[in-house]
């Protein structure tokens, strides 16, 4: 996709990719244990890989103010760690057998060591920052920890529930997933003494972009690939999490069929088949890509007036790539 600031396509691994390997020898270095079971949980996560976004929104921050990789890269590492830390007791949770095309700590090992493998992590995290940065800074991660546990039990409170709103659903997603989008910039471009406009700005392009992110990760479980998500489609919806696209359907004039059956004891696979069509025929597909598109715009709207340099072009690009969903 052609990059409008210079007419290139300028991917983030271009400007920050061997900063980021520095991350993953980084993340490598911290993340080990005497401990039998946890030394190889730790080393399965590690050979997993992932999209590495979070890190990489701290290290594309940077490049706005003083680039200073011994710092930053610490502080990346803290953010990935955490994300992962949350993905392992999410999988718990949501009863997930794969991750990043892995079978979940959960699955392999049982329950029991997923909860403490994400308890090491979380562990980790604060240790790692303890050393390496402000008091504000942990302050700041604590917050989005908060956050992240606030909208997971606020989904799990609203689990099957008919009623739920588009509101509490954005709020939901907010807290679980943008947050940790906004501090990941607004770290990085602090640490790197940007100006408190230019902090403000990326934070906002983050949690915006985070919106956006969420949304279109619940689209996949009506529009995706099983094979390439390594779930079936209607995971969420039959565990009872309605994401916009069903919450949209439930308030169209398709409500009765749909609400039918989801009200079901067993759902067939034809009911979960009937229930993805009825969410597309109500326009529910197109009104969450509407969503998205819109947050997007948005967060491209606070990048708009940063200083051109590479790593802006990698925002963009970022924006452009979650539109098509090719990342
Ligand atoms: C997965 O995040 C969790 C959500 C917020 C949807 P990513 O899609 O960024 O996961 P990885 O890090 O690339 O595995
Ligand atoms: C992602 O939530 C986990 C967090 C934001 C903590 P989901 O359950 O929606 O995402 P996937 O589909 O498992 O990655
Ligand atoms: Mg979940
Ligand atoms: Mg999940």
């Amino acid at each position: 996709m052609e990059n409008k600031d210079n007419g290139l396509t300028v991917s983030y691994l271009d400007i920050v990719g061997d900063d980021l390997t520095k991350v993953d020898e980084h993340i490598k270095n911290v993340l080990s244990s005497k401990q039998k079971i946890l030394e190889s949980a730790l080393k399965e996560l590690l050979e997993a890989g992932g999209k590495r976004l979070r890190p990489a929104l701290v290290l594309l921050s940077g490049k706005f103010g003083k680039y200073d990789e011994k710092r930053l890269i610490p502080l990346a590492a803290a953010v990935e760690i955490l994300h992962m830390a949350t993905l392992v007791h999410d999988d718990i949770i949501d009863e997930s057998k794969i991750r990043r095309g892995r079978p979940t700590i959960q699955s392999r090992w049982g329950k029991d060591v997923a909860v403490f493998t994400g308890d090491f992590l979380f562990a980790k995290t604060f240790l790692l920052l303890a050393h390496s940065t402000t008091v504000e800074n942990m302050q700041g991660l604590s917050k989005v920890v908060k956050a992240v546990c606030e909208g997971e039990i606020a989904q799990y409170q609203s689990r099957y529930d008919k009623h739920v709103t588009i509101r509490q659903y954005l709020k939901r997603i907010g807290r679980k997933t943008a947050l940790l989008f906004a501090l990941s910039c607004y770290i990085g471009a602090k640490e790197s003494e940007c100006s408190s406009k230019v902090v403000r700005c990326l934070r906002e392009f983050g949690f915006n972009f985070g919106m956006a992110f969420q949304i279109t990760d619940d689209l996949l479980d009506f529009t995706g690939n099983p094979v390439k998500m390594g779930k079936p489609v209607g995971s969420d919806f039959i565990q009872g999490v309605y994401t916009l696209p069903l919450i949209y359907a439930i308030n169209s004039s398709y409500r009765d069929e749909v609400i039918g059956i989801l009200d079901k004891e067993d759902c067939v696979p034809e009911d979960v088949e009937r229930v993805i069509e009825l969410v597309h025929a109500s326009g529910g597909i197109e009104y969450s890509k509407n969503l998205a598109r819109d947050y997007l715009k948005r967060a491209r709207t606070f990048i708009d007036g940063l200083v051109s340099i590479p790593a802006k072009a990698a925002l963009q690009n970022l924006v452009e790539g979650l539109i098509e969903r090719s990342y």
